[in-house]
């Protein structure tokens, strides 16, 4: 519904006002202030797709005047081309929520997600979709990394290597799946509308092909080499804070929600190791280094929590914070007792006493739960 809104809904220009034919491809075009690469980007889609029933749409996320420039340059090309312009509101996950939300809005059976700044050419999606139609293929990659392809677009070398080693962490976190595709990180490919699985993705940010062949049923996937060319104008959106997204997705896509709790939980043993014993060298009685400690290893597992655990969640996180650090106080309950005897009767260190007062910890509560509640 709320998609819709602001849906340019002109008729189509020329050829297409008296003879609508029912696209065979919609080229979608997520844009981020494009306004110089609009008409280049228009004019080579146009003559690539001659002779084929196209249609773009531009999801925009601008506020350089891009949709004026499309506006401007839309009557001087046939294809028919719409904008989905997204108020700074509603720009819900960046490049990925923007080709999500345009795979909604694709009249075709097939759709080309392209970059608009021209790094990909549009001269390929005549082959991309040759390879779909000849190959039965759900999803055509356009790969820098087959024979016809090239990656020399990719400005410096780490880039590069971030390019190649975002690859690999991919292909090592989804073998079977990304079996044979060389190229994860590819923001050219195009896909068969009706398998994708539009509820089950969760876009965030750049990885959008990640995520439409994580989430999917079985596809049958393709490539085709392209060149990735230098950017046309303007300068690349991508940045550290996409990096780190991109990690935390791949981890959440990978990892069973239960088992990053586990990891986060398993993680604070390692604050409140080195807070106790550090408060306690700083002079601190141990039991209240082990109180203060808890709280920074409680405020570790929140982050960890909000971040890898529940991600993405609407709402508050300070809201959150209250409940999720009394529930976790409660093991001092049985910690703080046991510390006492450790090092007050038994003399062990306090380094030593925190770990096993922690696994006694985890032990107690696997106990209590077993009697009282799995009886
Ligand atoms: N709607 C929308 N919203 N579009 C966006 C946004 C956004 O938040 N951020 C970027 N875009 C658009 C840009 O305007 C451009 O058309 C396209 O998405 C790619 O953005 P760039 O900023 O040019 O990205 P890049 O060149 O660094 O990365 C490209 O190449 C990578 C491969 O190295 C993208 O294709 C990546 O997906 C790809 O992984
Ligand atoms: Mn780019």
């Amino acid at each position: 519904r709320a998609l819709d809104r602001d849906l340019d809904l002109d008729p189509p220009t020329t050829a297409h006002r008296l003879a609508p034919v029912a696209p065979q491809l919609s080229v979608v075009v997520p844009t981020r202030n494009e306004a110089h690469n609009i008409e280049p980007l228009l004019r080579r889609l146009d003559d690539a797709l001659r002779g084929l029933a196209g249609e773009v749409i531009f999801v925009d996320d601008s506020d350089d005047g891009t949709p004026e420039a499309i506006a401007r340059v839309r009557p001087t090309v046939s294809l028919p081309v719409r904008v989905h312009h997204r108020a700074p509101r509603a720009r819900v996950g960046g490049l990925g929520g923007a080709v999500s939300e345009g795979f909604a809005l694709c009249a075709a059976p097939y759709a080309v997600i392209i970059d608009g700044d021209l790094q990909h050419p549009p001269e390929t999606i005549p082959a991309l979709l040759a390879a779909a139609l000849h190959e039965a293929a759900d999803v055509v990659i356009g790969s820098r990394y087959v024979s016809g392809g090239s990656a020399s677009g990719l400005a410096g070398t780490t880039r590069h290597l971030v390019s190649t080693g975002s690859n690999l962490l991919c292909r090592l976190a989804f073998p079977r799946r990304l079996r044979g595709v060389s190229d994860v990180m590819s923001g050219f490919f195009l896909v068969r509308v009706a398998a994708v699985d539009r509820a089950g993705l969760r876009p965030d940010g750049y990885k959008i092909l990640l995520e439409l062949l994580a989430t999917a049923g079985p596809l049958r996937i393709r490539e085709v080499g392209y060149a990735f060319a230098e950017r046309h104008a303007g300068a690349s959106n991508a940045s550290m804070s996409e990096g780190g997204r991109f990690v935390r997705r791949l981890f959440s896509l990978r990892v069973p929600r239960p088992a990053r709790f586990a990891l986060v939980g398993a993680s604070g043993t390692v604050p409140n190791l080195v807070g106790t014993a550090a408060l306690h060298h700083l002079g601190l009685h141990y039991l209240a280094a082990a109180i203060l400690a808890t709280q920074v290893a409680i405020a570790w597992n929140f982050v960890g929590c909000e971040l890898l655990v529940w991600d993405r969640q609407a709402g508050s996180r300070l809201r959150r914070y209250p409940a999720f650090a009394i529930i976790n106080n409660l093991d001092l309950v049985v910690r703080l007792p046991l510390l006492a005897l450790l090092v007050g009767r038994w003399g062990f260190g306090v380094g030593t006493a925190t770990l096993l007062s922690l696994a006694a910890a985890v032990i107690i509560r696997y106990l209590v739960v077993e009697r009282l509640v799995y009886r």
